[in-house]
């Protein structure tokens, strides 16, 4: 797999230190100076392209990404106040989430369909609200071959791909299609990009990235066909040509065509780099591209899948030295990129580089709609940054449910909490505790009007996510913090630390109203033969309190990061780790690229997995064990220090004290049940928005 270089990184860096940019441990910009005009720093960002008949007015996109938002296969309300925001919000091009092209593209239960003149009115709606923000809005044409992820009604469906080579993630055998379907999904092709462009969108993308349909016909190891479609390279290419030629011609002269593509697919069996440069060179001659758009991976397989939306662990910009070796074949037809690209100045060392014209921050927009006109306006230090967690945009998604952010619940909710209504009546507001569920609710209480104070017993703002933020690879999950911190600031909150909220506390400052968000502790069950082993959680662990043998085991009860994440920094410490899983397999309740791609790195370190093991018992320096299904013992020796990772209790002592305080009160987060800290933000969002 091909990694960014570290000598590319380190231009990268240099380049940013050169215009006077730097970056936060966070990964949060640190404003030098202080510009509220158009800001200098960005020259390329907020540079106009042209394209065909279309001029975008800045670098910042977004690329087509599924929603869950649409309703029956049709653009709905919900979809539109979702892309109106981002437009509203300054990007200079939306590229809407995949629409299948004919029946047989369905790769989920839910996915948009352009097989129907019905899909007009809805792309129409889309395409008139981003035009209304000077933003312009592309399709994108999609079948998925073989790729199909869902079944439509719990029976299994019949995917078609170019011949009977299978999905190793989905288990998916495919029908080879027949030259009938295959013109039958060409036309489909062409009829979808018809009904967009009389929507009035202002272009089209074709799907051939991620191994999709276009993509199993260029690849050699999956196309077996003998006939006009397999075989040699201009064979293979028939498929992919056809479809532009379709696209084309429904579009007219005018609109824009352009193709995605993984610059490589990083999978076992998926395109290399050399086989993409050489379809990007052939479609080049061709001349009918206006733009390739340019990612990594592939749905095929689990490290491939991984690439599809990177996790926080992979670097950012990574995609960019790919995005340069096709801008450098394609005879200077614009490149687009995405990948990981979450901070202005990333993307405007992407575009100063000339590794490429236009910069996917997909994401980044998820998280914050507004950052392209914050970046615009000099206020870089108001950009709620993505940090990759992947937990409420493609999270959601792979649960069936509509995208949103853990950090910016209003994402997805545009309907209901797009715009705060001003509070009626400025009330008097105290929050105990001082983490995610108390930022949020102090921040959007206070920009409503009130005035907000919020108390923390620590001398730190940010609860557990200061303890997330140090397992491995971890970091960035701090910039929840920095983000929520600076919220606060802009909305004028005032923060009390070092103090712990109790009875006499509101007595004496008698709010209007008090917010109760004083979190969770680790949770210490009882078991067998405790006080002969030496036991520790993973609180103890990650702040130093304790030290930790060489031989080590932890009972994950969560499987979630805390698992994951405590076993990788054991094993990089030198530990011989067992990670024992109440469950199936590590990270199974955490989304799957994240999952996936730290059980890789678990492997790789050495970390025995024991799934299906629920804790038992101990005795001195052997661990029992109880498989889940069995009931019989797993017994391990020469475990030096037990590490407990078994979830937290609500922190309860402030709700007892405050039991006869007969004020307004409200409860959120973790001490009305531990969860995550997606949970924390959506309550702290929700009561801010309605106290
Ligand atoms: C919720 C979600 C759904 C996605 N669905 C699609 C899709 O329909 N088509 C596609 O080409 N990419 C899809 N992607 C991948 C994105 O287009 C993009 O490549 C990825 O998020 C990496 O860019 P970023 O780091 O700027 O977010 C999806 C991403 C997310 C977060
Ligand atoms: S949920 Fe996480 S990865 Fe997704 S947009 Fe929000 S911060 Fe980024």
């Amino acid at each position: 797999m091909r990694m960014v270089s570290a000598g590319w990184l380190r231009r990268r860096r240099a380049t940013m230190i050169a215009a006077d940019l730097s970056l936060s441990p966070f990964n949060k910009p640190v404003r030098k100076d202080k510009i509220f005009m158009a800001d200098p720093r960005f020259p390329k960002l907020f540079s106009p392209l042209r394209l065909r008949g279309i001029t975008i007015k800045n670098r910042i996109f977004s690329t087509g990404h599924d929603t869950n938002l649409a309703a029956g296969g049709l653009v709905n309300d919900r979809l539109v106040a979702y892309h109106k925001a981002r437009a509203e919000g300054g990007a200079g091009l939306l590229i809407i989430q995949v629409s299948g092209v004919h029946e047989t593209a369905r790769y989920t239960s839910h996915l948009l369909m352009a097989t129907t003149d019905d899909s007009i009115p809805g792309y129409r709606k889309v395409a008139e609200a981003c035009h209304a923000h000077d933003c312009r809005v592309f399709g994108q044409l999609f079948h998925p071959g073989r790729e199909i992820m869902e079944s439509q009604d719990g029976s299994l469906p019949v995917a078609y791909a170019p011949s009977t080579a299978p999905n190793e993630r989905f288990h998916v055998m495919p029908a080879p299609m027949t030259r009938r379907l295959i013109d039958e999904i060409v036309d489909g092709y062409g009829a979808a990009a018809a009904r967009m462009a009389k929507a009035g969108m202002d272009g089209v993308e074709i799907v051939a990235s991620h191994g999709y349909l276009p993509a199993q016909f260029i690849n050699p190891r999956i196309n077996r066909r003998d006939d006009e479609y397999g075989g040699s390279f201009e064979n293979r290419m028939r498929f992919l040509r056809r479809v532009i030629a379709a696209a084309r011609k429904a579009v007219g002269p005018d609109k824009v065509v352009g193709m995605r593509i993984s610059g490589a697919e990083l999978d076992h069996d998926g395109l290399t780099e050399e086989e993409v440069l050489e379809a990007c060179t052939a479609l080049s001659a061709d001349g009918e591209l206006d733009y390739y758009n340019v990612i990594a991976g592939s749905s095929a397989s689990i490290a491939g899948a991984i690439h599809i939306v990177p996790p926080m662990a992979i670097e950012t910009g990574y995609v960019a030295p790919f995005a340069a070796a096709v801008r450098a074949v394609v005879g200077g037809k614009p490149v687009f990129v995405a990948g990981r690209i979450n901070q202005p100045q990333i993307a405007e060392q992407v575009l100063v580089s000339n590794q490429a014209d236009m910069c996917g921050m997909t994401r980044a927009m998820i998280c914050d709609p507004e950052m392209p006109g914050k970046t615009a306006a000099g206020k870089i230090d108001d950009i709620r940054a993505c940090i990759a967690c992947n937990q409420a945009c493609i999270g959601h998604f792979h649960l069936g449910y509509a995208i949103s952010c853990i950090q910016h619940p209003e994402t997805g909710r545009e309907l209901d909490y797009g715009a705060l209504k001003p509070a009626t009546k400025a009330k008097k507001v105290l929050i105990a505790g001082g983490g995610p569920a108390g930022m949020k609710a102090a921040a959007v209480a206070a920009a409503r009007g009130h005035k907000v104070t919020l108390y923390e017993a620590g001398a730190r703002l940010g609860g557990q996510a200061l303890l997330a933020q140090q397992l491995p690879g971890r970091a960035e999950f701090g910039g929840i913090v920095t983000n929520l911190t600076r919220e606060m600031e802009l909305a004028g909150v005032s923060v009390v630390k070092n103090t712990r909220v109790d009875g006499a506390l509101v007595r004496r400052e008698a709010p209007d109203a008090v917010i109760l968000a004083t979190g969770a502790q680790p949770r210490r069950p009882a078991f067998e033969g405790a006080e002969t082993t030496h036991a520790v959680d993973v609180w103890q662990v990650l702040r130093g309190e304790v030290n930790v043998g060489s031989s080590v085991l932890v009972a994950d009860w969560r499987c979630d990061w805390i698992g994951l994440g405590i076993a990788e920094k054991l094993a990089r410490a030198g530990c011989r780790v067992r990670l024992a899983v109440n469950g199936y397999v590590p990270g199974q309740r955490i989304q799957q690229y994240v999952r996936d791609q730290w059980n890789g790195t678990l492997h790789k370190l050495g970390v025995e997995i024991i799934p299906y093991a629920r804790l038992y018992g101990a005795d001195g320096e052997t661990v029992y064990l109880q498989h889940m299904s069995s009931g019989e013992p797993i017994v391990c020796e020469g475990i030096d220090t037990l590490v407990l990772a078994l979830g937290h209790e609500q922190e309860t002592k402030t709700v007892s004290e405050l039991e006869d305080w007969t004020g307004e009160l409200h409860r959120i987060g973790d001490c009305v049940a531990p969860r995550t800290a997606e949970e924390a933000v959506l309550e702290g969002l929700k009561v801010g928005a309605a106290i």
